[in-house]
């Protein structure tokens, strides 16, 4: 399949011009890429294996979501190691063999650094228990509550204290006021850039610094715009999480990465990320993720997330339902269109390029928070474990036999070669995204002497040209024609256009 083929020439070089902006980071979910040993869970060297396909696709950077030792409680964002290889993701000459290959073929290698939070596991929780945050009790000290639902606060049954976690009880949240845990984090940050990593996506940014007096949350005046539980939309999340005084953290963690980039998931509308941006290189756009599948929605979450200047675009991760089960399966290929041509860092998940969709939660479900589904396994062929394991994968695949990336990419009509000839064209797409005026339904922006089309409705839609563009790209053979006072698309497809 694509291990055998032939990236474009000099592919490698225009990779490795461009970063971060600007580039394609692949996100790869290591338990589910790729399994090399048998096991039913992927691993690093099933990761290196699959290196000819990414470089094929052309994307500039893969980020590993954490391959570090792990409980699992939150399958690797609950470290117990920051500088241990999990065991079952292989070892430590694995990962420098991985970067090694990885930077041969111009792609370079982001690491999750998980940075909030530890495991419960982790030593230091019982060695070095001024690393966290604590209260007396026997009541907790607010009415903050943990992002998976339930309080923040659980009773340590050993100090007989409460701690603060942020996410699930195995995972409590490292106290970023005291030195000495900063110290340890630039310590991690520094042993990964000497590894010879190049760039990190940095977890939960919004939560390593709170309100230094424990102050409750007050109740919301409004919903908080992006998804969470119930419980939380009731409450004005400014004390739990973005404290002002997040910049002793972000100065930290700036200061040890040199000018290696740092990308963060904060979790918040864009319009509150701009205090991160000033440390950061970027901060994901998930004003985009969350935004309905409606061209007056996605122009807003666009401009919004425009305007902060550093969002990386991402439509999809290992946290939300796919592009396809989202946004629905008769939109990916447009969806592809929107995440690739608007410039600046696009974050692609795993499985995106494939058109998967989202499988249900297994039986009983892996993942308590309900995110099985878009964790599925990579569908490399059509057998019945889709290529990803020998032995008996971690979670079953979705359907493998009518998705793959083998017979996607002998098919030249594929939402593969779609993502790969997207890819290849954005090298040549410059200038910051302006929208133009089109009919109802449909999103139309140019940048620089290209302009895209995307038709959101189900029916054709007519959209004007600028004299002399051409289409040189169209989310489908025959999606789009001609038409005298521009270019008539189909329903649910999108083009490019160029003049000149
Ligand atoms: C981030 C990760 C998510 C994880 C959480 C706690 O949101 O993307 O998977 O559960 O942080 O670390």
């Amino acid at each position: 399949m694509a291990r055998g083929l032939e990236p474009a020439a000099s592919a490698a070089a225009a990779r490795s011009a461009r970063w971060p902006g600007g580039a394609v980071v692949y996100e790869i979910y290591p338990r589910s890429f790729q399994d090399g040993d048998g096991d039913g869970i992927g691993d690093l060297p099933g990761i290196r294996s699959r290196l000819p396909y990414l470089e094929w696709l052309g994307v500039d950077a893969i980020w590993l979501a954490p391959i570090y030792a792990s409980p699992l409680a939150d399958y690797g964002y609950d470290v117990s190691d920051h500088r241990a290889i999990a065991p079952e993701y292989g070892t430590d000459r694995d990962f420098d063999l991985l970067v090694a290959d990885a930077h041969d073929r111009g792609i370079r290698v982001v690491l999750d650094l998980v940075v909030s939070h530890t495991s419960i596991e982790h030593p230091w929780f019982r060695e070095r228990p001024d690393f966290y945050v604590w209260a007396d009790g026997p009541e907790p000290p607010n009415n903050w509550l943990a992002s998976f639902g339930g309080p923040a606060w659980s009773p340590d049954p050993v100090s007989g204290r409460l701690y603060l976690h942020s996410f699930y009880p195995e995972q409590p949240d490292l106290d970023w006021r005291n030195p000495e845990v900063r110290a340890a984090m630039a310590g991690v940050v520094r042993h990964w850039v000497g590894r010879g990593v190049d760039g990190f996506r940095i977890d939960a940014v919004d939560r390593m610094v709170k309100d230094a007096g424990l102050r409750d949350d007050p109740p919301a005046e409004a919903p908080f715009p992006l998804p969470m539980p119930e419980e939380l939309r009731k409450l004005d999340l400014i004390h739990s999480r973005d404290s002002p005084e997040i910049a002793l953290a972000l100065a930290t963690l700036r200061e040890a990465a040199g000018d290696v980039p740092l990308i963060g998931e904060v979790y918040l509308p864009v319009a509150r990320i701009l205090p991160y941006l000033e440390y950061l290189d970027a901060a994901f756009a998930f004003d985009l993720l969350h935004a309905d599948w409606d061209a007056e929605h996605l122009a807003a979450a666009i401009e919004r997330s425009s305007a902060a200047g550093g969002v990386a675009w991402v439509t999809s991760n290992h946290d939300f339902p796919r592009v396809a089960t989202r946004w629905g399966e008769e939109n990916t290929r447009a969806a592809a269109v929107l995440l690739l041509t608007l410039g600046d860092t696009a974050f692609l998940y795993q499985g995106e390029e494939l058109g998967m969709v989202d499988g249900g939660p297994a039986d009983p479900p892996r993942d308590r928070f309900g995110r099985d589904g878009c964790r599925r396994p990579m569908q490399w062929d059509g057998s019945h474990a889709g290529g990803f394991t020998a032995g008996d994968p971690w979670l079953a695949p979705v359907d493998p036999e009518s998705r793959n990336a083998d017979s996607e990419a002998a098919d030249e009509g594929s939402v593969l070669n779609l993502f790969r000839r997207l890819i290849e064209l954005r090298r040549e797409i410059d200038g910051a995204p302006v929208r133009v005026s089109s009919p109802a339904n449909t999103l139309v922006f140019d940048r620089g002497r290209h302009r895209v089309a995307i038709n959101l409705g189900d029916g054709p839609a007519t959209v004007a040209l600028p004299e002399g563009a051409t289409v040189v790209l169209e989310t489908a053979a025959g999606a789009a024609r001609a038409v005298t006072d521009g270019v008539e698309i189909d329903g649910h497809a999108a083009v490019v256009t160029r003049i000149g």
